[in-house]
């Protein structure tokens, strides 16, 4: 569809709104009111996008400029000076379905992590308030701009400046934190910042998971079916979510040792990415589509050139070609994490939990605090 006079923002957003709830991402009245009323172009002036064609800059004015920003799109809002994106207004689906994880309850104080545009704290506004609303994001002028816009849009969220990892005086604890920004781990000060019982709500790897405290300091929760993996947060050490280092056509060409596997399951499934994420953190995942057709999955660690490609035959297993400058051995790593994973049957992220402890251990378990366990690298 293109926008035409007769397609008001109103019609638009009720199109985005209508899309998300038909995919059951969006699904209390609370949300679904949210996404109708706030106009995400108030945040969005200009943006690029990745498309089949490379990045497109889009600015306010431009023939697809309202229908982009009502497409369910991550609409990226500044870049670094190498190019990396460092700010975006996340995909609507992965908000709504981060969103719809907070407390259904109209009086929900929340503390969100990563400002940027600001259009998620005034769709957090919307749901419970601005008087519960407070937001960090690390760069001052992001923060100046969201607060512009935000006002301008009759939303008054608290908005600091600050690391959003670390505690800030506030006007907290808070019923729930949400990350809008990726992370290798839950941030010990975070949960200082939540009450007993309390939601966090994030994104660690390539997964999102909720998470509830309680008054031992422990913190413990699942996995949400979804997969998505936000810009880590600056500061952090390690996973650049997404990322890779160097040139994507040397890494599909590049010889090292090679050897074939028979496991019950495919290697390169998205499920790889979510255990190697988590507790690979170090490492970053792609995956593309070779030019025989066949998918490769490849695992990098940028900070020694190490490297593993992995590439499904229906009938031949998989073809592992390896490197490990280092010593690091990618393969060696992944193998006993999917081999787990195909004899429990393949399960999605939602049968995975997550228990952090009081001195900031971290437990990755797969049905249940009891069952199979592994220690996320500190
Ligand atoms: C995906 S964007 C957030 C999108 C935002 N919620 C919106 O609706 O536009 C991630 C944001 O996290 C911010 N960020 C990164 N590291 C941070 C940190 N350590 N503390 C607070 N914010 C951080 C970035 O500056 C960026 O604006």
């Amino acid at each position: 569809m293109t926008v035409t006079a007769e397609h008001s923002t109103h019609d638009l957003r009720r199109r985005l709104t209508g899309h998300l709830v038909a995919e059951g991402v969006l699904r209390s009245p609370g949300w679904i009111r949210a996404f109708s009323t706030v106009p995400r172009e108030r945040f969005v002036p200009a943006f690029t996008l990745r498309t089949a064609d490379g990045v497109r800059g889009v600015r306010e004015g431009d023939t697809a400029y309202l229908d982009t920003v009502y497409s369910d799109a991550s609409l990226i809002t500044q870049r670094d000076t190498s190019g990396t994106a460092t700010s975006s207004s996340s995909q609507p689906r992965v908000m709504a379905t981060m969103l719809e994880a907070l407390p259904d309850d109209d009086s929900t104080s929340v503390l969100e992590i990563g400002t940027g545009t600001g259009y998620n704290a005034a769709l957090l506004c919307e749901r419970y308030g601005s008087p519960n609303v407070t937001s960090v994001d690390i760069d001052p002028d992001l923060t100046a701009a969201a607060r512009q816009r935000l006002h301008a849009a009759g939303y008054a969220p608290t908005l600091i400046t600050g690391d959003g990892t670390a505690a800030h005086a506030s006007d907290g604890p808070y019923n729930a934190v949400i990350a809008t920004c990726g992370l290798p781990r839950i941030p010990q000060d975070w949960l200082a910042q939540v009450v007993p019982g309390g939601t966090i709500v994030a994104n660690l790897g390539y997964g999102l998971t909720v998470l509830h405290t309680d008054e031992h300091d422990t913190v413990q929760g699942h996995f949400l079916p979804e997969m998505a993996a936000f810009m880590t947060a600056r500061g952090s050490s390690s996973h650049t979510n997404g990322g890779h280092q160097g040139d994507m056509a040397a890494l599909m060409r590049a010889t090292g040792s090679i050897t074939t596997v028979h496991l019950q399951c495919d290697v390169t499934a998205p499920m790889s990415r979510f255990l190697g994420g988590m507790l690979h953190p170090d490492t970053v995942d792609f995956t593309l589509t070779g030019e025989d057709g066949h998918v490769v999955h490849i695992v990098q660690h940028p900070a020694s050139g190490a490297w593993a490609r992995m590439t499904m035959h229906d009938t031949e297993g998989a073809r592992i070609d390896y490197d490990g400058p280092g010593g690091r051995n990618l393969w060696g790593e992944r193998l006993p994490l999917m081999t787990a994973w195909a004899e429990a049957g393949r399960p999605g992220p939602e049968r995975y939990g997550l228990t952090v402890s009081g001195d900031g251990g971290h437990t990755l378990w797969l049905d249940g605090p009891g069952g199979r366990s592994w220690e996320l690298p500190a």
